[in-house]
């Protein structure tokens, strides 16, 4: 079951996941589903429809729009604002009627992808992706897609360097470099004219890992 604190509101059709747990003043409007073991922090919005993987983190006063898709183990830090409509306008050309907030052929996707983390403050451009274990730095603007691994930070964001699954750096970008790099952590990497591809050995040092963190926590 999901813990709810008495003044979210959750509009009707929302799944929630098995050991969600939503913090007050949370809203989450109709048809958004979020997976298991999730954490929304107080105050955040969650749009329509919106679909959230299992174990994302979702830290206070997140502003998460229609037409984004967060898969699984993503961290979205405090106070980051997605947006879906590129060049928005409140109404018609003669100012009479609003335009609806419903989505409509205006409104483009984000995708968020499993395992990446997203600072505080930031600002998420729309009709791009956040690559897989990806990292934005607190207060970045992203105008174009991330990469898988990639740490990008600034206004606009750029990459300066890869990320490690455990979140370290394990390398900094010059030029175009590509070669073998390893994480201090054992888990290693290829980087090819700056795509990054995980060393098919990671599985098993990642199930060790896994191995290890039951052992110490038994
Ligand atoms: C991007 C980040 C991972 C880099 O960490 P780091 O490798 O230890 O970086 P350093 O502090 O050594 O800084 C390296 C350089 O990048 C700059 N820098 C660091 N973070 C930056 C950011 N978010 N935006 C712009 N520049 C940044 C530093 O000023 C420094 O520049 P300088 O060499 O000219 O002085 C970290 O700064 C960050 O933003 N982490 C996310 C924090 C966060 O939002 N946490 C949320 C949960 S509490
Ligand atoms: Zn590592």
């Amino acid at each position: 079951m999901a813990r709810i604190h008495p003044t979210a509101i959750i509009e009707e059709n929302v799944t929630l996941g098995k050991g969600t747990s939503i913090w007050d003043n949370v809203h989450i409007r109709h048809g958004a589903s979020l997976g298991e073991e999730c954490i929304v922090g107080e105050k955040s919005y969650i749009a329509y429809d919106v679909k959230i993987g299992n174990r994302v983190k979702i830290n206070a006063m997140v502003y998460i729009c229609a037409g984004v898709e967060i898969e699984d183990g993503v961290m979205i830090s405090a106070s980051t604002t997605f947006t879906n409509d590129r060049f928005p306008r409140a109404t018609f050309p003669d100012l009479k009627s609003l335009r609806p907030s419903e989505p409509d052929e205006h409104t483009l996707p984000t995708l968020v992808r499993e395992g990446s983390t997203i600072g505080a403050g930031c600002i998420i451009g729309n009709d791009l992706e956040i690559g897989r274990w990806a990292m934005v730095g607190m207060g970045s603007v992203v105008t174009r897609s991330v990469p898988d691994f990639h740490l990008v930070l600034g206004s606009p964001a750029r990459s300066i360097g890869t990320v490690c699954k455990c979140g370290k750096l394990f390398h900094k970008f010059e030029s175009a470099e590509s070669g073998a790099y390893a994480c201090e952590c054992g888990l290693e990497y290829k980087i090819t004219d700056r795509r990054v591809s995980e060393n098919k050995l990671n599985a098993e040092i990642a199930e060790d890992a896994e191995k290890i963190n039951e052992l110490a926590y038994a």
